[in-house]
């Protein structure tokens, strides 16, 4: 008897682990467990909510279900059996969930109705891979991270809001938690401001663009190129990232990556003459004059306009690649140090970080900046991104400012993919497969008490090259899917599961029409 007993529950044990192999979960929870049976979800499951507070996040997941089955949107209600039951409990991780699958259905109980946006993702992921079928299941699920970042340039080329939403859509479905918006640059100023008109009308159309490498290339397309966003088109995209969970963080780049201002508004720079919107990709002379009050206006009132539309907590002044070089020539940059006792055009730079993070600190927000920041000194207060490798970061931690990650060397997504390049379009440079995202450490060289002042990891978009939505979505996917076991599920990791799990995320990709890269999927580095 006790024989027969073992043999069957070795069966059971072999059913379950063969549904083990064929499910998962990305990015990995914490724990795991599948059981045997399955409880069938249709578009006819209904979704039972114990709060107001969660219809919005249940709808959302109806939505996106209705999108997968075809059919009408699965009905949002109080009571129902046979349920995808929807609660909270303040006692969890606020971003944690767990969730139960068996005979009476789906119960996911969130640390907050984020916690349960995230468990509806790791369900979503179950019901495609088993088409409906979710096998009973067991998970405990909570992330490392607190800042999971996605970044997106709209300067060097522009996405139409629709486009952003859907990018928003693939993000959330990894559980990214920011959206790092880059709305201002050299080649476009694509934020509405009513007080200064000229930004958009003048700064966000640049008359041609190079074609071919900017290292190389000195053709033009002839074509003018331009886009921006209305405020209320922006306040529509920070409630659709709401819905999902998602702050969006807006970039206000300053003094450098600026002709786009410059254009509109010649006064900012230190000699008062025209400057075109740029045409060429890279790091330009021209960036704002630091010694003139008048800038000091101009950014803060373009502030007091983006602090009204975006209520993240940080926002980004940018602060990279600027250099100083005209304002070691300008008579009201020299006059600045003078009075302010600044011995150095980097420590001019500080100056203006430093007001305008105290500006910032005024209205309630914190300042995050590249890296860069750091050069002339940086308050305690400043977060810093780091990007120029870890370095930047790891020297911040150290003094115990807060850091993000995004280093070039691991989580530049505008890299290439395979290393012969083949088959790949036209790439910045670089080289990036799915395996070195997978292995970047962003607690390198920091000991216990300094990963403290790591918030979190994100990886960077710029599209000097990329000018079409499927491509963009090709350098994002499948490389987020990667990145994302490491803001999620850093402690975790696991390189024995990561095939497998990528090879998931392929239905998901395709269930929705997300256009991803091939290389890792064709065995191609
Ligand atoms: C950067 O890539 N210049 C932040
Ligand atoms: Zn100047």
């Amino acid at each position: 008897m006790k024989k027969l007993l073992i043999l069957a529950l070795l069966a059971i044990q072999g059913i379950a682990g063969a549904i083990a192999a064929e499910v998962s979960i990305m990015p990995q929870p914490v724990k795991f467990e599948i059981q045997e049976g399955a409880f069938a979800i249709d578009a006819t499951t209904p979704i039972v909510i114990e709060g107001k507070e969660l219809q919005t996040t249940a709808k959302v997941f109806a939505a996106d279900m209705a999108e997968f089955f075809g059919s009408k949107a699965m009905k949002v209600c109080r009571k129902g059996n046979d349920a995808i039951s929807l609660s909270t409990d303040a006692t969890l991780a606020a971003e944690g969930y767990t969730m139960q699958v068996n005979a009476e259905g789906v119960k996911i109980v969130g640390g907050s109705a984020a916690g349960v946006f995230y468990g509806l993702q790791s369900l979503r992921q179950l019901i495609i891979q088993t088409n409906g079928e979710v096998p009973y299941c067991k998970i405990e699920d909570e992330p490392t991270f607190v800042y999971r970042g996605v970044h997106l340039d709209v300067c060097r080329h522009f996405f139409t809001v629709e486009e952003v939403k859907e990018y928003i859509d693939i993000i959330a479905a990894h559980k990214i938690n920011r959206f790092h918006f880059h709305l201002t640059d050299d080649q476009g100023w694509r934020i509405e401001i009513k007080r200064y008109p000229e930004l958009t009308k003048v700064g966000s159309v640049r008359t041609e663009t190079l074609i071919g490498h900017g290292g190389t290339s000195n053709e033009y397309d002839g074509t003018p190129y331009g886009g921006y966003y209305t405020q209320k088109q922006l306040r529509d995209i920070v409630k659709y990232a709401a819905e999902r969970h998602i702050v969006v963080i807006p970039e206000i780049e300053m003094p450098g990556h600026a002709r786009g201002a410059l254009a509109a508004l010649p006064w900012l720079g230190c000699t008062d003459d025209y400057i075109p919107v740029w045409t060429r990709w890279g790091v330009t002379q021209e960036i704002m004059c630091a010694g003139k009050e008048t800038t000091y206006e101009f950014l803060e009132n373009v502030l007091a306009e983006v602090i009204e539309i975006f209520p993240s907590e940080y926002i980004h002044i940018g602060g990279d690649e600027a250099p100083r070089n005209r304002w070691k020539e300008c008579p009201h940059c020299q006059e600045r140090m003078k009075a302010e006792g600044l011995l150095s055009e980097a420590e001019l730079q500080s100056y203006l970080v430093a007001r305008i993070e105290k500006y910032l600190h005024a209205h309630g927000r914190k300042m995050i900046g590249w890296d860069e920041i750091l050069e002339g000194g940086v308050t305690p207060t400043a977060t810093i991104m780091s990007w120029q490798g870890a370095r930047g970061g790891i020297n911040a931690a150290k003094k115990g400012n807060y850091v993000v990650m995004t280093p070039n060397s691991h989580l530049y997504f505008d890299f290439y993919q395979t290393e012969t390049k083949e088959g790949e379009p036209l790439a910045i440079g670089g080289y990036l497969p799915v395996e070195k995202v997978y292995q970047y450490n962003p607690y390198r060289k920091l000991n216990d008490d300094e990963k403290k002042y790591i918030l979190g990891v994100q990886c960077n978009l710029w599209t000097e090259y990329i000018g079409e939505f499927d491509h963009l979505t090709s350098m994002l996917l499948p490389r987020l899917a990667a990145l994302s076991d490491v803001q999620w599920a850093e402690n975790r990791r696991n390189e024995q599961t990561l095939r497998p799990r990528m090879e998931q995320m392929r239905k998901l990709y395709d269930a929705y029409g997300w256009n991803y890269a091939k290389f890792y999927y064709e065995g191609r580095k």
